[in-house]
């Protein structure tokens, strides 16, 4: 039987794509804060999806379902239309949504063929309740 209500949502990778995403996770200035295990269930977790030139993976005021990190290709960041950035590969983006229950405070647009990792929201809630809960069991 799975211990965590997450293990059904592992995906076997590489080692060295675990390094790359682990590293994208602890450099993003709010994940960086969580427990050094939320972020290996993070990566366990994490799939993969591509996106075509033109697709927008995250559109501005919509609710967040899903967290990211950019593997391969380019992304631009908009705001009512208006460009403000372009997302480096191995960032991690759409965090904030996840974080803070909140809608997306910008969109994110596809410029070429895209890879990226996917995590889902109720999976990463679900790791920080587990942690929560194997905290609890010490006392
Ligand atoms: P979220 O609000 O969930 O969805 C849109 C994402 O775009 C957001 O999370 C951030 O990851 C990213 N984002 C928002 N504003 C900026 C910005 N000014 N510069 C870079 N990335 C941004």
């Amino acid at each position: 039987l799975p211990k965590f209500s997450f293990d059904k949502a592992r995906v076997s990778k590489d080692a060295s794509v675990k390094r790359v995403l682990t590293d994208a996770l602890n450099k993003n200035q709010y994940l960086k804060r969580l427990e050094l295990q939320q972020i290996k269930d993070m990566v366990e977790c994490m799939y993969e999806r591509t996106y075509q030139q033109g697709e927008y993976v995250i559109k501005q005021g919509e609710p967040g379902n899903h967290l990211f990190v950019l593997a391969d290709g380019k992304l631009d960041v908009f705001q009512h239309n208006k460009l403000l950035t372009s997302i480096a590969v191995w960032t991690t983006f759409g965090e904030l949504a996840i974080l803070y229950n909140s809608t997306r405070t910008a969109s994110v647009r596809a410029v070429n063929k895209v890879k990226v990792w996917v995590l889902d929201r109720e999976v990463f809630q679900n790791i920080m309740r587990r942690t929560a809960e194997t905290r609890h069991e010490q006392y």
